[in-house]
């Protein structure tokens, strides 16, 4: 994964983009079926700026075209699809148009959701802005909802706050983290980090079990309550921002 260029041939760029091969994008440009602002673009080997704005610039047979290299966009991870690009069964990437699988540079998940865990997830084909959400150093704060088997003890957020917890199999402790009560069985917890299964590892370690896991926020964004589940949508320069502006 790269960032996106500056420009692009009209042909690279819209087979690029999942529309064809080169040679198909080449006879739609000749045949006047591409317009930008509202002028046809019949030589496919003009040079195109790779911004935003194209798909309120640019359609093709009169339907706007898809966001350019730099798309981001959030998904409301529905329970029962894997983050992965091969597994057997349903996966995120099946909930987006299937045009985007061909698309290069590919689209990724910024970090996962188990299988059954539901909520906000980040996908995209900007692989700066995975590592920058990724990496430890950033602290981007992951908020997740979680309902549990048995009544909380008492003992967790004090544990869980003042970091050093080994969750098994591991050499390394965790960072602190911070939880509030909801509810007996019910509580959020506030991440800065992103181990294998680490909610539930976490619960596990003191004695409890999850059974339902929802992500609530990255860092400032949180997922809207009008994204219905298996919903998405593609993320502006402002959202993006508010990954970074914290709480964290
Ligand atoms: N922690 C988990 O246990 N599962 C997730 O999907 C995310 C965090």
């Amino acid at each position: 994964m790269s960032k996106a260029p500056a420009s692009l041939r009209l042909d690279r760029l819209l087979a690029n983009m999942g529309y064809g091969s080169r040679r198909e994008i080449q006879a739609l440009a000749k045949n006047g079926r591409i317009l930008l602002d509202g002028e046809p673009v019949r030589d496919a080997d003009r040079r195109i700026p790779v911004t935003g704005d194209l798909p309120a610039r640019m359609t093709l047979d009169g339907r706007a075209i898809d966001p350019p290299p730099g798309l981001t966009l959030m998904l409301h991870k529905p329970l029962g699809v894997t983050c992965s690009h091969k597994e057997a069964g349903a996966l995120v990437y099946d909930l987006l148009p299937a045009r985007w699988r061909q698309r290069d540079p590919a689209i990724s998940t910024i970090g996962r959701l188990d299988k059954e865990t539901s909520g906000l997830l980040l996908m995209t084909d900007d692989g700066d802005l995975l590592h920058r959400v990724i990496s430890p150093r950033h602290h981007v704060a992951k908020r997740y909802r979680v309902t549990l088997d048995r009544p909380l003890r008492g003992d967790e957020a004090a544990t869980f706050a003042a970091g050093g917890l080994m969750l098994e199999g591991e050499t390394k402790p965790l960072l602190p983290a911070v939880m509030e009560t909801l509810s007996p069985t019910l509580a959020l917890l506030t991440l800065t980090e992103g181990r294998y299964h680490q909610v539930r590892r976490m619960f596990a370690a003191m004695g409890n079990h999850v059974t339902a896991l929802h992500r609530e926020s990255l860092g400032g964004l949180a997922l809207p309550g009008d994204l219905e589940p298996g919903a998405w949508r593609v993320l502006e320069a402002t959202d993006i921002a508010a990954i970074f502006a914290g709480p964290n």
